[in-house]
């Protein structure tokens, strides 16, 4: 729980925000009032209240609020650095902002839905403490101030999954580490295949998580880009120095230097990145949904291949006797509302005609609970993974079925010098005679083998020894103990803390 709450803190440059707030929004009476007070000039009535419930966001883009303060303050620092904020000025605003900053923390700022969203109730609230911000929104509009807290968001978001990524792979490390002498049988159609080892089956775990983070970590390397000072669309007039702001944000890169966003229609208008980090959390999410599903099938009677932990099953309300996967169950259903969000915002942007249009309040909507579901699976697949337990006996049992070594014996025929597809065709008639003698593969008479081909007269039965058939698949990728030793070794080193 600590974990994922600390996935919602944030530290813009120094101190840190702990997100969620407390609840503290609520309409107000005379909401329309308030509301004109920021772009009400050119109206003489106000939105009705019904429009005003219906068009707010501060419900849930509240969020977004440390990530709002940091960008004014490095706004409004850029404003004094280019001559349009006095000193006096600007250290007005950073006091107020470092008080309503505080207000939030402790849940004590009052959010309205008369001021719409998180911007203009935190412009509001910086006002009454100082009546030098009604310059702070100088040169600036909404649209490029959410831009650029979107991307902030989205470059805490996908570091704070890459930490919970990187947690749950150290995890399931551990338990390869522990299982490499464990076996079960490897399926293809859900029909036992060939046998690997359980660690051989949790490194394709590895192996998918691994491509995740790296889809992560490019995420926020594209969010790096600020495209504050795009202004409504067109810029500005103003003499603003972007350069100034963006580096202030860390918008930077690697040797410090500014990372500017190049054109500003676009740079309101696009939400590539909400489409990128609800593909990447839909990828992640259908591999947990895999593994959980696998996991849900081993933990059945039929399987009986592991016991999972307590903490995080639940039992029948009628049946006393049951102890049900919820965790994975849940995991696995999770991935199709963490997948719908992705559906909802290409559905939401393919049609919008450049630039910003009131639509794009929606999206975050999608990338917050996408964040907030991901976060909470990813530590519960990481709970339930690093309290199972391995059944060897049952394991054991279900890989000694010799006929999970039938394609060995075939490559044993290849090495005698018979082409695979007759190789083939022999083992397959192998295994017709062992089906009807009802016995084991490994257990067809000599003679009867003979004569199904000259080649089995010889040693045929070494193939059925589980060690020696491990021992013969070393290659690159492949479950022999060797290579599984080197695959642990590489990635707890990736992942060492
Ligand atoms: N709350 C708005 C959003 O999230 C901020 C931008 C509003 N811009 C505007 N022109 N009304 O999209």
């Amino acid at each position: 729980m600590a974990a994922w709450r600390s996935a919602a803190t944030f530290a813009p440059h120094s101190g840190t925000i702990v997100l969620p707030y407390p609840e503290a929004f609520g309409a107000s009476d005379g909401m329309a009032k308030k509301s004109q007070a920021t772009w009400g000039g050119r109206f003489s009535k106000g939105p009705a209240e019904l429009m005003l419930n219906f068009s707010e966001s501060v419900s849930f883009d509240k969020r977004l609020a440390p990530f709002d303060i940091a960008v004014n303050r490095a706004h409004t620092a850029m404003l004094h650095h280019v001559g349009l904020l006095s000193r006096r000025e600007l250290k007005a605003i950073h006091k107020a902002l470092d008080v309503v900053e505080k207000q939030i923390a402790d849940g004590k700022l009052k959010w309205d839905a008369a001021f719409e969203d998180v911007h203009m109730n935190i412009e509001q609230a910086v006002t009454k403490i100082a009546p030098e911000a009604a310059k702070m929104h100088t040169a600036r509009s909404r649209n490029d101030q959410v831009a650029t807290d979107s991307r902030l968001f989205l470059k805490h978001a996908s570091e704070s999954v890459v930490k919970l990524l990187k947690t749950l792979q150290r995890s399931i490390l551990s338990i390869a580490e522990a299982n490499q002498n464990v076996f079960i049988p490897g399926y293809t159609h859900l029909q036992r295949a060939q046998p690997v080892s359980v660690a051989h089956h949790l490194l394709a775990y590895v192996e998918m998580f691994s491509r995740d983070i790296v889809r992560f970590e490019a995420l926020h390397d594209a969010a790096n880009w600020c495209p504050l000072g795009s202004g409504a669309l067109a810029g500005t007039t103003l003499p603003i120095d972007r350069a100034f702001a963006a580096k202030h944000l860390g918008f930077v890169d690697k040797r410090g230097n500014a990372r500017l966003t190049t054109n500003s229609m676009d740079a309101v208008a696009d939400r590539d990145l909400f489409l990128d980090f609800g593909h990447a959390c839909g990828v992640c999410a259908t591999h947990f949904s895999r593994v959980a599903e696998d996991i849900i099938l081993w933990n059945s009677s039929e399987f009986g291949y592991v016991e999972l932990p307590d903490a995080f099953c639940t039992g029948s309300s009628l049946m006393p006797q049951k102890k049900n996967p919820d965790s994975l169950e849940l995991l696995r259903g999770k991935s199709g509302r963490i997948i719908g969000s992705l559906q909802s915002l290409y559905t939401m942007v393919k049609g919008l005609p450049l630039t910003y249009n009131r639509d794009l309040q929606e999206d975050k909507v999608q990338i917050f609970d996408s964040f907030d579901q991901i976060s909470i699976c990813l530590q519960v697949l990481e709970g339930t993974i690093s309290g199972m337990s391995f059944r060897d006996d049952n394991c054991a049992t279900a890989v000694s079925d010799a006929g999970l070594l039938a394609t060995d014996l075939a490559d044993w025929l290849v090495n005698e010098g018979v082409a695979f597809r007759d190789a083939h065709h022999v083992v397959g008639s192998m295994v017709a005679k062992a089906e009807g003698l009802k016995v084991p593969l490994n257990e067809v008479p000599q003679a009867d083998a003979k004569k199904i081909h000259r080649k089995l007269g010889g040693d045929w039965r070494v193939v059925f020894d589980l060690g020696r058939a491990m021992k013969a698949r070393e290659g690159v990728g492949m479950p022999g103990p060797k290579q599984i030793k080197k695959q642990i070794a590489r990635w707890t080193k990736a992942y060492a803390k």
